[in-house]
């Protein structure tokens, strides 16, 4: 299957060189300050290589006075640490002014009105999500989970697997999905983001973007709708009954309130032998720290989605309650696969993983 390759270089790549200073008032512990948040996270990590390195030579080494030294720079290297998963649980999934205009825009919102929320985002042209190419994450699954996901085109009826891509934005992970061979619907609360998303659809350009694999290219159609509403499935031939569904910043935009909803609806839409794939983001995110994008984890997925329609406990700082002796509810869904994704959109490099869901 021939996939298309997404690959660009982040900033602090393409800058090329460190660029960091001494500095009178250093963030680190090695004197430099930093011009950008990832410089200093870069920084962090080559220097961690670097004591790690040091450590391993006084290891070999038997002297008391080197394993006295060996024992601080242990030490050093454990507050490095410590500083960079500090740092991934930054809130630094948006930049400052882009966190501040989406948290004020859904602040005082009832959880029904959000849809305006989004269409105004949209017209106004804050945007932060839209990355303007498709989940690099994504590339990676269709490419090399074909023995979970099987074929685009059922063998056995020839008809081409149809999947939902609810929250799509403009439609770049619809797009990748049809180059694949799937018949692939996107799905928008905001007009302004359907409305973008067709002229998209037919861009000429789309054949060079996306090229087709073998199985050629399925349709794609980008419907305005409500995921939790059923108008829109007339539209797709069905009851949904979707052989994939991919949630990706979908469930993190939604208000933690509608949680139990996401996961009921994700149930009901999904075929019975069909597969949900969440790229799970943002993790490391702090709950508390608001959204969207709410900071999600792991836990949070599976008893969601384990006991769809549910109430799920959280705790103070919002992480929810361990719930993993609680039985798989009837209608419920089970992980069957789970990694760190090794390509995906900046913000969640390092972090995102990907899951792979079907009813048990
Ligand atoms: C953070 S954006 C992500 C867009 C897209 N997935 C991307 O990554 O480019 C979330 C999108 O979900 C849409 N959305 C929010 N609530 C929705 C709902 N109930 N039904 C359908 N779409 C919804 C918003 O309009 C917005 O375009």
């Amino acid at each position: 299957m021939e996939l298309v390759n997404f690959g660009k270089r982040s900033d602090h790549e393409q800058r090329g060189r460190c660029r960091c200073r001494q500095a009178s008032s250093p963030d680190d512990v090695d004197g430099t300050t930093h011009t950008s948040f990832t410089h200093r996270r870069e920084h962090l990590r080559g220097i961690s290589v670097q004591v790690t390195s040091i450590l391993g030579k006084y290891k070999k080494r038997s002297s008391r006075t080197l394993d006295a030294r060996a024992q601080g720079t242990s030490i050093l290297q454990h507050n490095i640490r410590r500083s960079i998963t500090a740092m991934s649980n930054d809130t630094s999934v948006l930049s400052p002014d882009d966190r501040q205009k989406l948290s004020a825009k859904f602040k005082d919102l009832p959880a029904n009105e959000h849809g305006k929320g989004w269409n105004e985002l949209w017209k106004q042209g804050t945007t932060p999500w839209d990355r303007d190419m498709p989940s690099l994450a994504l590339v990676d699954t269709l490419k090399n989970k074909s023995a979970i996901l099987g074929t685009a085109v059922d063998k056995s009826t020839e008809s081409r697997k149809r999947v939902l891509v609810p929250g799509c934005g403009k439609g770049y992970d619809v797009l990748l999905f049809a180059s694949q061979g799937y018949d692939a619907f996107g799905l928008d609360v905001a007009p302004e983001a359907v409305e973008r998303a067709n002229v998209l659809m037919k861009d000429p350009k789309l054949a060079e973007k996306y090229p087709s694999s073998s199985n050629d290219r399925g349709d794609t159609k980008v419907f305005l709708g409500d995921f939790f509403k059923s108008d829109f499935l007339a539209q797709t031939g069905g009851k949904g009954d979707f052989d994939v569904i991919y949630d990706y910043t979908f469930l993190c935009a939604l208000p933690p309130s509608l949680r139990p909803s996401w996961a009921k609806r994700m149930g009901e839409l999904l075929a019975p032998s069909g597969h949900l794939v969440c790229l799970e983001f943002p993790l490391g995110k702090e709950p508390k720290t608001g959204g969207p994008p709410h900071g999600l984890s792991p836990e949070l997925y599976e008893q969601l989605l384990k006991r769809p329609g549910q109430e799920v406990e959280y705790d103070d700082d919002g992480y929810v309650v361990d719930g993993r002796d609680s039985e798989t509810s009837s209608g419920g869904l089970v992980r069957i696969d789970r990694w760190k994704a090794k390509r995906t959109h900046a913000p969640g490099q390092g972090k995102d993983h990907v899951s792979i869901w079907m009813h048990a």
